[in-house]
């Protein structure tokens, strides 16, 4: 060997996808089932009694998902949300977040709160930063409409107040927007959260899965709900807080808050996209609309040590070059896409 040749490999440097995106933000799915069926996320005729949810022996053990998410840590990730499906299905999700809790990282947890008022305090206690709750209308029939279990909006404010009585602050409130179902909740939900301290924000509906029927006429743009709110609460822009923020960040100019808009179908931000999804049963995604994963399980179950599963990790994406949101055309309207289901992966 020449002198001065390092005895081990050379540092690979930063890990950098082919479209030169780091690695920050890993979102967990915790289980695959939920106690709503939103009509754009789990529709009853598809998800009803014979649909076949994940065998629990399938799912990543909390050992399991740990071990990965510390490899993710050492590789560059910051922030971990823990998603479903409704995470706070999964039993003892507690004992899984204390263990995360325990990486440096940020902790978060999105949810539809039906389950926030009983469990707020023990998710604070576990070491969870903050939660992000699902709430697609403020109208009780419209929210019903839209959960399609007959859960009453009221208890789902209760979750949100649980919350924010225990400190998982600031609480993030996500509508996600279906033209002609509940746009009409656009208005009464920022005139609810105003001054409230909570973050409300209002998602386009996309394509995701293959079981909602997506069509474009159905999304409103984002830029239509910042108008409609504008038109009674004067806006203005403000900067996003780091750099590739999924939300455009606006404030009311009274001084009432703040309130976002994810406008992943009408403005993509595939450019600065750094996040990784995975999945209930450990398979890992480089993007939303992903048609495969690449299987971990199999990997942690067949005895891969840390240094196996980090350089599995690293190639996975240095591999990827994803911009599903940038490149979507019409086409994709077609339903039976082979595209995996947002309960399944996470939203
Ligand atoms: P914070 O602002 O840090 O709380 O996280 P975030 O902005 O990523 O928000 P959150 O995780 O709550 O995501 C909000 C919604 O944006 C999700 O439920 C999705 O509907 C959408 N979204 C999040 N990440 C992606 C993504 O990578 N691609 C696309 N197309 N949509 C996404
Ligand atoms: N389009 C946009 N957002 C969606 N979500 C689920 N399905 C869709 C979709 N088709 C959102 C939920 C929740 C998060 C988990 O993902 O409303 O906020
Ligand atoms: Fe459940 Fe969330 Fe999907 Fe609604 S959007 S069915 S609450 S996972
Ligand atoms: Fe990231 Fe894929 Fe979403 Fe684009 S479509 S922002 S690459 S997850």
């Amino acid at each position: 060997m020449p002198p001065g040749r390092a005895l081990v490999a050379p540092p690979e440097g930063e890990l950098l996808d082919l479209r030169q995106r780091r690695v920050r933000d890993l979102r967990i799915s915790v289980t695959d089932r939920c106690n709503f069926r939103c009509v754009y996320c789990m529709p009853k005729e598809v998800f009803d009694d014979d649909y076949a949810f994940l065998p629990r022996k399938q799912l990543l053990s909390f050992e399991e998902i740990v071990r990965v998410a510390r490899v993710f840590v050492d590789q560059g990730v910051e922030k971990i949300r823990i998603t479903g499906g409704e995470p706070l299905l999964r039993r003892h999700i507690e004992n899984l977040i204390e263990q995360l809790a325990k990486l440096p990282v940020e902790l978060t947890l999105t949810t539809n709160g039906s389950l926030l008022r009983k469990k707020a305090q023990s998710l604070k206690d576990a070491g969870l930063n903050r939660v992000t709750v699902s709430l697609d209308g403020i109208d009780d029939a419209v929210f019903k409409r839209m959960n399609d279990v007959d859960f009453a909006v009221g208890d789902v404010l209760d979750g949100i107040a649980a919350a924010a009585e225990v400190g998982l602050a600031p609480i993030k409130i996500n509508c996600v927007v279906k033209r002609g179902s509940n746009d009409d909740q656009i208005l009464p939900l920022a005139r609810h959260f105003r001054g409230s301290g909570h973050i409300l924000r209002f998602i386009e509906y996309m394509d995701v899965g293959s079981s909602n029927g997506w069509r474009m006429d159905e999304v409103l743009p984002s830029a239509d709900v910042i108008a409609r709110i504008g038109a009674e609460f004067p806006l203005a822009a403000i900067a996003p807080n780091y750099r590739g923020e999924v939300a455009g960040r606006w404030r009311y100019r009274d001084g009432g808050g703040e309130i976002g808009v994810i406008s992943s179908v009408t403005q993509a931000f595939c450019a600065t996209c750094t996040r990784i999804r995975l999945s209930t049963e450990g398979q890992l995604y480089t993007c939303l609309f992903a048609q495969s994963g690449h299987d971990l399980r199999a990997l942690l179950r067949h005895g891969a040590g840390d240094e196996a599963l980090r350089r599995e990790i690293a190639a996975v994406w240095r591999g990827r070059d994803d911009r599903y949101s940038e490149i979507r055309t019409a086409a994709t309207e077609r339903p039976g896409s082979g595209r995996i289901e947002m309960s399944y992966i996470g939203g």
